[in-house]
Order: structure tokens, then C-alpha cells, then sequence
């Protein structure tokens, strides 16, 4: 392979959230975003893949694979570089070489499937990202940018309460008052202290130092901030973590406001416990679409047959049984799903009602 006999460059990539260096050998010229992005996702949890790179100098310790380490989201930062010597034709050189071209065309592909995926450029998220470069740091997957305007985008402009799970850097701070306005009152939770410093009350931002998965903390927080028009999940990304925060927190968001989760992506994910049909936030949410038709279940077909609309018990909130998917059935309106995010918006509902205009039909086979 021709790239072995070029000098390549040695970015050695630190993991803030856990404390360990990563070496990898690129080629130059290469955009480093782009083989940054490429590098989590190709090596997170293929080990077979990461032999390729170990030679090349992955300063990993035997044992540890990049998957159990590195999580989504993590800042890796590029605190040095340096160019390698030209390497000899010998196995090594060759195994590097592979290992560089393999991260390099991952780089390309992320790059050509971001072109694909997300209308570049155009939204407002982009526009500010592209712009964006002297303050805390902020990691986002482009196709995000997508769902957040359909979800967040009536918020806009206009007194918005958000609660923010995970700041770490504090840069996401910044997007959001971008993205909402002067009027968003934003509310940051961490479980690392250090993001204390980024609380800002004059500006309206408010960080708050506790654990998520803490449903004591979490209600009290939104029960004295509330009712919460927005809340992000970009915490750990664990999927009990997810689920916990979830259930603490649902009911209390606002009667049409939207809870949104992001980095679904680990529940896929080996060293997450991921897996399809695994125990995840997403075979979770997966089973709330039956709750979400909680009245449809206790009715049988009669509520559909009966085009008179006979009362149900299911009409108002108050006749309705105290159950759990009933709760849910009641204060949602839809579940919707996209690649690593699952978005919840509520909205007070009873049972569904006909409606009949005109006045001619045939009948139904
Ligand atoms: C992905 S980062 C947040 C990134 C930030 N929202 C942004 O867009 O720049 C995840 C953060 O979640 C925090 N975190 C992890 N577990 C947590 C927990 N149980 N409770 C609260 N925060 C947690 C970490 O300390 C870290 O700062």
C-alpha cells in the first residue's frame, strides 16, 4: 500500500472523560474532525479492527479495548502531534499502513454520509456550528440537527425552560441560547462538580451538581423550576441511566412539552450492554408504544365500530383508571424514532372520537 512508505502523522487523542491517551497514525491532510469521528465509531467496539491499529501505537494497555473506554460524546482532544518516521516495508509498517488507510476511508465514508444525510449547512444549528469556534466545547451528531428542529423549533423565540442532562464542557449551553433566545431560562444537570463553573444567572443559565439517575434530586429540581418545556438527555448514555431519569422526570415535564434522548447509539453497542432485543432505553420506549395505545387496548373494537361515540371511561382524566400506561397514554402524543435518538411529545388526551362528514358510502366488503 502506497500510504506505508509516506510520513504519517501521530495525533495522540485524550479521552477528558476518562483520563486516557489514544495514539493513532493518519496520513496528512486529512481533516482531523473528520478522522476524530471516524475513529470513535470504527474502533469503538471492534476489537478485531483495533489489532490493525495497536501496531501503529495505540498506547491502549493489552486488555483495553477503545469500545470499553470511550464513550459517545467524549471530548478527545488532540494534545499532540507528531510525525512518524518512514516506516519500512516490513509487517508492521504494513499492518500501520492498513490501520491508517482503514481510518482514513472511515473518515471519508462519515464525511460522504453526513453530505447525504443532513441538509448541510442550511439550518440554523449548522449555520451557528460553522461559525462557532472560540468558546467551551460542544460535540454533536449532525443528523441531530434535523430532529431537534422538528421537535425544538416552536420553542423558539419565546420563555422556554430547559433542563439539560450533561454539560460538560458548557458549549452546549451556548447553542441552545443561540438556537431559543434570549428567553430561555436553561437548566444544566452534572454529576461532575467541575461544570458548577458554568453556571451564569445573569444570563439566565443555571447548573446544577447531582446525579441524574437521583429521582429524589431530579423531582425536586423540576418540581422548583418547573414545569420543564424541554428536557435533553446527553448524559452518560447508559441505558438504566436513561430509563431512571426517564421515569423520575416524565410526568413533570410541561402538558405539551418534549423530552428528548439522545446517543441511543450505546444501546446497541457492546461495552454499553447494547444489543438488539438487550435490556435498553430503547426496548424500553419500545414497549411505552403499547401504553401509548393504552385506551385502544382496554377497548377492544368497540370504540371503533360504534360510530355514535359512546362514552368512555377513557373520556375524561378523571374517570380514567390510575395506571401506569394509562398516565401515559393520557399526557402523550407521540413517540417518535430516529437513529440514536428517541423523542417523547406530550399532550393532554382522551379516548379518540369520530368524526363523519358527507353523506354517501358504500359498505365495507
Ligand atoms: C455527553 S456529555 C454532555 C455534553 C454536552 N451536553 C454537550 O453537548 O456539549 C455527558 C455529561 O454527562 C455527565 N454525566 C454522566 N453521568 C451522569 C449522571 N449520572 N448524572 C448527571 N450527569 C452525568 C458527564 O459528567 C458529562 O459531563
Amino acid at each position: 500500500m502506497a500510504a506505508t512508505m509516506e510520513p504519517k502523522l501521530a495525533l495522540y487523542l485524550r479521552s477528558a472523560e476518562h483520563a486516557c491517551t489514544f495514539k493513532v497514525a493518519v496520513r496528512p491532510g486529512k481533516r482531523v474532525e473528520a478522522i476524530l469521528r471516524a475513529f470513535a465509531q470504527r474502533y469503538r467496539d471492534d476489537a478485531d479492527a483495533l489489532t490493525l491499529v495497536a501496531p501503529s501505537g495505540c498506547l491502549l494497555g493489552g486488555s483495553d479495548r477503545v469500545g470499553d473506554v470511550l464513550a459517545d460524546g467524549d471530548v478527545l482532544d488532540v494534545v499532540r502531534e507528531e510525525v512518524l518516521p518512514v516506516p519500512g516495508a516490513d509487517d508492521y509498517a504494513a499492518r500501520a499502513g492498513a490501520a491508517a488507510d482503514a481510518v482514513a476511508a472511515a473518515a471519508d465514508a462519515v464525511a460522504a454520509n453526513t453530505y447525504a444525510t443532513a441538509r448541510r449547512g442550511e439550518s440554523d444549528f449548522e449555520k451557528w456550528m460553522a461559525t462557532y469556534a472560540d468558546g467551551p466545547l460542544v460535540h454533536k451528531v449532525a443528523h441531530y440537527f434535523d430532529v431537534y428542529e422538528r421537535h425544538f423549533s416552536r420553542f423558539r423565540g419565546r420563555r422556554v425552560v430547559m433542563l439539560e442532562i450533561g454539560v460538560q464542557s458548557g458549549g452546549s449551553i451556548e447553542l441552545w441560547r443561540a438556537y431559543f433566545g434570549d428567553d430561555l431560562e436553561y437548566h444544566g444537570v452534572d454529576i461532575n462538580p467541575n461544570c458548577a463553573q458554568f453556571d451564569d444567572p445573569a444570563r439566565n443559565v443555571h447548573v446544577h451538581v447531582g446525579d441524574a439517575t437521583d429521582a429524589n434530586f431530579m423531582q425536586a429540581l423540576a418540581r422548583r423550576v418547573g414545569p420543564v418545556d424541554v428536557v435533553l438527555d446527553d448524559g452518560s448514555h447508559e441505558s438504566a441511566h436513561m430509563r431512571a431519569s426517564f421515569e423520575a422526570l416524565y410526568a413533570l415535564v410541561a402538558p405539551r412539552g418534549v423530552y428528548l434522548v439522545e446517543d441511543c447509539m450505546t444501546n446497541y453497542w457492546r461495552p454499553w450492554g447494547g444489543g438488539v432485543g438487550a435490556d435498553t432505553f430503547i426496548e424500553f420506549a419500545k414497549r411505552l408504544v403499547d401504553s401509548l395505545n393504552a385506551f385502544n387496548v382496554a377497548d377492544g373494537a368497540e370504540g371503533y365500530t360504534d360510530p355514535t361515540n359512546p362514552p368512555t371511561r377513557y373520556d375524561d382524566v378523571a374517570t380514567m383508571p390510575d395506571a401506569p400506561a394509562v398516565r401515559f397514554a393520557a399526557s402523550t402524543w407521540s413517540l417518535c424514532f430516529y437513529d440514536g435518538v428517541v423523542v417523547f411529545e406530550r399532550m393532554p388526551r382522551t379516548h379518540f372520537k369520530h368524526i363523519r362528514r358527507g353523506n354517501r358510502s358504500i359498505p365495507y366488503d
